[in-house]
């Protein structure tokens, strides 16, 4: 017997398939009519339209979805997730015009962040970020990428690092970790960078290898933060290790981060707002997914990254929140959606294979999420929506209803 039934959902909607989709593909996704999903534990058994075999109407939970749009939950494959304090005080450096790199060059930005980080003990860090994950669940992400690089030396990336593990065994949201030591130079080692890339290549990313603490690598490289070269270096060794190489690429001025992600068969290149040609050209040729973050852009008021040129080069576009206390203090999902649709012009069926099927990918989950398909896990979400250009239209409230996560109930929004 079925552990649960999903009937009447007036449109199923998802992507489909194993890997990440560029080019048309992007936009080709599976709708179906008076649909329903059929569950056994945690896994999808059966999916179909129309009349509902009888071996399905028996089982242990049936979900009524009145006539509403159901898709997979939603995967958010960039998030600085775990971090101590706010930065509230420089939305008025940044409405005076304060760049934000010139905000970090003073010792602001990310170190700020670094300090109030390093002084939260870890439960502090556990708690707040536990409560993040709530309202994360209740906006319909049901899987959840989390970089450290808020410690920034061994002790306190390891107190991050150590706190995604403790919060992906606690709580419904999968949490897939990233080591992201190179997300600034410590104050203490401003004038001995090399001596911090040593420690980074030498010390932490052995550790976190070896103690599973992270599955991917992900560096800044931005002007007077890590160069292209450094770039390199950083994530050649943590592939040695066995980590998957992320990139944080041509997010204020093109300096080779996109050029370099496909050069050395990075898993994704993020932000990319400013990506250059050349930069689309090697990720199409290396395999690299985009992971494109429009609420960033909208916050710094920058602009947008080229999404579509990049479909076009069948270069696979992922959408995230970025959701971390600086550039995007923003952790719904739903709104970096709506603004890719509205800015970057992606239809409403690229931008959900971009945040579903291909954010998955892009953290290495694409066999296990980000579609409704039989032997995927059963993570679904029932809309306060009858279709999906709905949820595309009416920006700024949550419209997710039921989220399903692993095959039973976790949130009711209502
Ligand atoms: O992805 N750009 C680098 N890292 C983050 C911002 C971090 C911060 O400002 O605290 C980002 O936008
Ligand atoms: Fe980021």
């Amino acid at each position: 017997m079925p552990s649960l039934l999903i009937k009447n959902i007036g449109m199923l909607a998802t992507a489909y398939g194993v890997s990440a989709k560029g080019g048309s593909k992007q936009g080709e996704i599976l709708t179906y009519q008076n649909a329903y999903i059929v569950a056994d534990d945690d896994k999808i058994v059966s999916v179909g339209q129309g009349q509902i075999p009888d071996e399905f109407l028996c089982a242990d939970k049936v979900i009524d979805a009145q006539g509403k749009l159901v898709t997979a939950g939603l995967v958010d494959a960039h998030t600085h997730l775990v971090f101590g304090g706010w930065r509230e005080n420089e939305l008025a450096l940044k409405l005076h015009g304060v760049p934000y790199l010139d905000i970090l060059a003073q010792g602001g930005g990310i170190l700020s962040t670094v300090r109030s980080t390093r002084k939260a003990s870890e439960d502090e860090l556990f708690q707040k970020t536990a409560n993040v994950l709530d309202t994360m669940l209740s906006l319909g992400t049901t899987t959840c990428e989390a970089k450290s690089g808020y410690g920034l030396n061994f002790e306190n990336e390891l107190k991050q690092l150590t706190v995604t593990k403790r919060l992906n065994e606690s709580q419904p949201i999968d949490l897939v970790s990233t080591f992201m030591a190179a997300h600034a130079v410590p104050e203490e080692y401003k004038d001995n960078r090399e001596g911090y890339i040593s420690l980074i290549i030498d010390e932490m990313l052995p550790y976190v290898a070896q103690n599973k603490l992270a599955e991917f690598c992900d560096v800044f490289c931005e002007t007077g933060v890590f160069s292209s070269e450094e770039s390199k270096r950083i994530l050649s060794a943590a592939q040695k290790y066995g980590l998957g190489a992320k990139i944080h690429a041509d997010e204020i001025d093109p300096i080779g981060g996109s050029v370099l992600a496909g050069e050395i068969g990075a898993v994704s290149a993020e932000h990319l707002i400013v990506c250059p040609d050349d930069g689309i050209a090697s990720m199409a040729k290396g395999g690299t997914i985009a992971c494109l973050l429009p609420a960033t852009s909208f916050y710094l008021g920058a602009t947008f990254a080229p999404a579509k040129k990049m479909i076009e080069a069948g270069v696979p576009v992922a959408v995230a929140s970025d959701f971390n206390p600086g550039s995007t203090p923003n952790l719904s999902l739903q709104l970096a959606m709506n603004i890719a649709c509205y800015r970057y012009r992606m239809t409403p069926e690229e931008v959900l294979t971009a945040a579903t099927l291909n954010a998955a990918a892009a953290i290495g989950r694409a066999e296990h999420i980000g579609s409704i398909e039989v032997g995927k896990q059963a993570d679904l979400l029932i809309w306060n929506a009858d279709n999906l250009n709905f949820i595309f239209y009416r920006y700024g409230n949550n419209l997710v209803n039921t989220v399903i996560k692993n095959g039973k109930i976790v949130k009711e929004n209502r």
